[in-house]
């Protein structure tokens, strides 16, 4: 028999994202409309557990669905990660009548949902990451506003790179996932691109296609460069050393976490939001939303962490010969 839910919290948590404020609308104002009660959760776990709980009702969600960032703010959290924090955040859902959480984060926020799930509060993950780097999911919720955003700055950067015959190293957003760096690639037509899932460490290669490009007479070399590699000052340097070629590093940094989500963030975040709302409503737990093989579904946790992520190889090589 699943668990009849009556009143439900939702939280954001891990790095922010845009879209996020599209999908605890979409929680908050579905939930409602299936009979629940709706709690916010102000920043992520940490908030949980100083019980920063607020009541939340249709208005309390107008006029966010435009906005980058959320409106709940979100953190990270060392004492959630313990036993005796998870058994007081699930103490404090109690305490509270939360008898459902959604949470809308990253593979970091989910192992937390899994912890508060087998301490019998039942959750729901939403993925909000800009990173795209949830195997179980082919949408996360910011990646496409991020990408846009970086997508715009390349461009930029492409054409004081031309006017001056400079190479240009831009550092987009992705500690541990190159996809940022691979659609910026393709979108931004990039001479080079160095994932951490990829990287050689063969900087000569970089060197040797510069030189090659140059004598073919481009008067630019865009090389994207994934936040996991980093070091894009110092490759710059040691590039105009070997090449003679003036080289300048940007990084793009928080910029992409940033902004005003896309039309397609605000969809699928508002698509997420309520199918979240309605397994939650249905007593489910445990489970992931997710967009797979065209349309939204549901996933077991502990499966979807498991699953594992690989960089698609034919659109990695599309990016290296286009
Ligand atoms: P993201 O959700 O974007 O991957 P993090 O990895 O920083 O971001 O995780 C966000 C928060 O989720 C952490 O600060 C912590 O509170 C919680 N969390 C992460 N891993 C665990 C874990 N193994 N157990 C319980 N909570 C966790
Ligand atoms: O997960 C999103 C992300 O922006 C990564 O691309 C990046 O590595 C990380 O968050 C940075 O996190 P922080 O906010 O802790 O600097």
């Amino acid at each position: 028999m699943a668990k009849q839910i009556k009143t439900i919290g939702v939280l954001t948590s891990g790095g922010d994202a845009p879209g996020m404020n599209a999908a605890i609308r979409a929680v908050v104002r579905k939930s409602l409309a299936n009979g629940l009660k709706v709690k916010g959760i102000k920043k992520g776990y940490q908030g949980l557990l100083n019980e920063e709980i607020i009541d939340m009702d249709r208005r309390s969600v107008a006029d966010i669905i435009q906005r980058g960032g959320t409106i709940l703010g979100t953190a990270r959290c060392m004492e959630f990660t313990t036993p005796e924090g998870q058994a007081k955040g699930a103490e404090i859902c109690r305490k509270y009548g939360i008898d459902g959480m959604v949470v809308i984060g990253g593979d970091g926020s989910y192992r937390g949902a899994q912890k508060l799930s087998a301490q019998g509060i039942n959750t729901v993950g939403i993925p909000g990451t800009i990173d795209l780097d949830i195997t179980c999911t082919d949408y996360t919720i910011g990646f496409d506003t991020s990408i846009n955003t970086a997508m715009e700055a390349i461009d930029k950067i492409r054409d004081t790179s031309s006017s001056h015959e400079r190479v240009s190293i831009v550092e987009v957003m992705g500690r541990h996932a190159g996809y940022i760096a691979l659609w910026c690639a393709i979108a931004n037509g990039a001479d080079d691109i160095l994932l951490p899932e990829k990287y050689d460490y063969n900087e000569q290669r970089i060197i040797d296609n510069i030189i090659d490009n140059r004598k073919k007479g481009k008067t630019h070399h865009i090389i994207i460069n994934a936040e996991g590699i980093g070091h894009s000052t110092s490759m710059a340097r040691r590039i105009e050393a070997a090449t003679g070629i003036e080289t300048r590093a940007t990084i793009l940094g928080y910029m992409q976490r940033g902004g005003s989500p896309t039309c397609k963030d605000r969809v699928y975040a508002s698509m997420m939001g309520a199918y979240a709302a309605d397994i939650m409503t249905q007593g489910k737990t445990n489970r992931v939303v997710g967009y797979r093989d065209g349309k939204f579904q549901d996933f077991d946790i502990e499966e979807a962490l498991n699953m594992e992520k690989s960089i698609d190889e034919y659109m990695y090589q599309i990016a290296r010969i286009l």
